[in-house]
């Protein structure tokens, strides 16, 4: 049912933690499974040096917000911004159909650690729309949430 990938980063989660004193902090939950995810970037001169995650969820929640912390260390902030959920699935070889709302709450959780990034700096980051807490409601609006499927 899940990748080897998927089942590698569940089981040793990259970049498990808090970045003390980090330059935004995104916290995106999903009031249908009840899933937390919380993301940590440190970001200098325009590039993500850090990422971390705490991640109250499933284990797709777990892998993906891993995977998500992996692909936008490094990247500018242009760059992170295009990582979309399936961006996430595919560096993980895929998901189940029911597990790709976790995948959606890896995206949003960096786009709101972004977003306050950008708060902080009074900064506009190009193309980056407020973050909603509740990633349900989004996935109702982009047809692609556990509901759906
Ligand atoms: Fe909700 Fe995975 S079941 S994030």
């Amino acid at each position: 049912m899940y990748s080897e990938k998927v089942m590698d980063h569940f089981m040793n989660p990259r970049n498990v933690g808090e970045i003390e004193e980090a330059s935004g902090v995104g916290t995106v939950g999903n009031a249908k499974c009840g899933d937390i995810m919380k993301v940590y970037l440190k970001i200098e001169e325009g590039i993500i040096q850090d990422a971390k995650f705490k991640t109250f969820g499933c284990g797709a929640a777990v892998a993906t917000s891993s995977m998500a912390t992996e692909l936008v260390i490094g990247k500018t902030i242009e760059e992170a911004l295009k990582m979309t959920n399936k961006s996430v699935v595919e560096a993980l070889d895929g998901l189940p159909p029911v597990k790709i709302h976790c995948s959606l709450l890896a995206e949003e959780a960096v786009h709101a650690a972004l977003w306050d990034y950008a708060k902080k700096n009074n900064i506009i980051i190009e193309g980056l729309e407020e973050p909603k807490e509740d990633v349900h409601d989004h996935e109702h609006t982009e047809g692609a949430g556990c509901c759906n499927a």
